[in-house]
């Protein structure tokens, strides 16, 4: 019997072979090597072939983003990131959204899967605005989420800043802000819609976003944020690791954020103990009012809250609805661009809702 060692080298020459004779007919055989007018994103170029190729199996909401934008906004350039789902023997990865993917797997893919191809399950909403799958069981090789037990893990996080720079902190002409684009109960929100109808008996709340009366476009996310002394960073709903870019929003601003989410411990393994204000910190809205309404009056107290960014510092998030789905993509090419390590998932519904 061969050695699964030996029998690897051979796939892998046929791969090598087949994948140099598709370039090869690609480049040679009149094919643009790029055309704009082309939905598929072309085929691989000459100086890609030692890349991983990962296959984006459905565009999430059909929104196709431009592979080098991996390069960029995130220096990422080690896979070729591709729609082509003719691709698919070849492809060393495939990343599937779990919205796109239907109740019965009808549009996953249906022919043998090469032994070496892993599967990504890409997801980045919390359990609460999941729909459940059957069928999951083994499917998949990699989790992407915002979870940091998941293997890729996709979020804002402060990094170390290595230059210290002056930090000033902008001008302010509002209190408390809120960018909400859906208040809809059935994404889990009740509670928090509760909490800031309360907070805004004690003390003025702006509203904005695609939930009020006046929606914002990208452009306008970090000025309008900049001119608020605080912005509620409040989550959809409640779970752990589940801390979103509304918190990176002000941090990158220059705002202090007041959070809603999973418990204090969970942001400080992520955020400064000192760069945000935690709802679970004081006993109703009342409380947190009177106490950001100290925070107005006492300029050394607020400025404490700035105090970190002579150490740290928050990287800005894309705004652009077209750019939403860029860093976890991105992140899934850098990924499978370094990582050579056998995996599979086998409870991702356990996992995912705990039972
Ligand atoms: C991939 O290989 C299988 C055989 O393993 C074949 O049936 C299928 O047509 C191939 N698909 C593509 C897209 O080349
Ligand atoms: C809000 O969320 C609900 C439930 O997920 C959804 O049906 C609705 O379309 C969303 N509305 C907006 C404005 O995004
Ligand atoms: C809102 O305030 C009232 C008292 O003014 C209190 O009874 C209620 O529990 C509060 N709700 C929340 C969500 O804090
Ligand atoms: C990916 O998962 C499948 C299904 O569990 C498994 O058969 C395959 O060997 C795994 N491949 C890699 C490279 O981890």
């Amino acid at each position: 019997m061969m050695s699964t060692y030996s029998h690897k080298i051979i796939i892998l020459t046929f791969l090598a072979f087949s994948g140099l004779c598709l370039a090869y007919f690609m480049l040679f055989s009149g094919h643009p090597v790029s055309d704009v007018e082309d939905q598929s994103p072309g085929p691989v170029a000459m100086k890609d072939l030692d890349k991983p190729i990962l296959l984006v199996w459905f565009w999430p909401f059909g929104i196709q983003i431009d592979p080098a934008d991996c390069e960029t906004y995130f220096n990422i350039n080690n896979c070729v990131l591709t729609g082509d789902r003719s691709l698919y023997n070849v492809s060393d990865a495939i990343i599937f959204s779990h919205k796109s993917i239907q109740w019965n797997l009808a549009n996953m893919p249906h022919a043998p899967r090469p032994d070496f191809q892993k599967w990504i399950w890409y997801h980045v909403e919390s359990p609460r605005n999941t729909v459940r799958r059957a069928g999951f069981g083994g499917l998949f090789n990699l989790t992407l989420t915002y979870r940091r037990d998941a293997d890729i893990t996709v979020r804002n996080e402060v990094s170390i800043a290595r230059t210290a720079e002056e930090f000033v902190v902008p001008r302010k002409d509002k209190m408390v802000c809120w960018i909400v684009s859906n208040m809809s109960h059935r994404t889990g929100t009740a509670t928090r819609t509760a909490y800031v109808q309360n907070l805004t008996k004690y003390i003025n709340v702006e509203m904005y976003g695609g939930a009020s009366k006046r929606p914002l476009s990208p452009d306008e996310y970090y000025p309008t944020i900049a001119s608020c002394k605080f912005y509620l960073a409040f989550e959809n709903s409640l779970y752990q690791d589940y801390i979103t870019e509304k918190v990176n929003g002000p941090l990158v601003a220059g705002t202090v954020p007041v959070v809603m989410g999973p418990p204090r411990e969970n942001y400080e393994q992520f955020f400064p103990a000192d760069s945000f204000i935690h709802v679970d910190d004081f006993s109703d809205p009342k409380a947190l009012a009177e106490y950001l309404l100290q925070l107005v009056l006492n300029d050394d107290m607020y400025k404490q809250y700035f105090r970190w960014r002579k150490y740290f510092k928050a990287t800005p998030h894309l705004t652009k609805r077209e750019q939403e789905f860029l860093q976890p993509l991105c992140e899934a090419c850098e990924h499978i661009g370094t990582d050579n390590s056998f995996s599979v998932v086998n409870n991702l519904n356990e996992w995912q809702f705990g039972l």
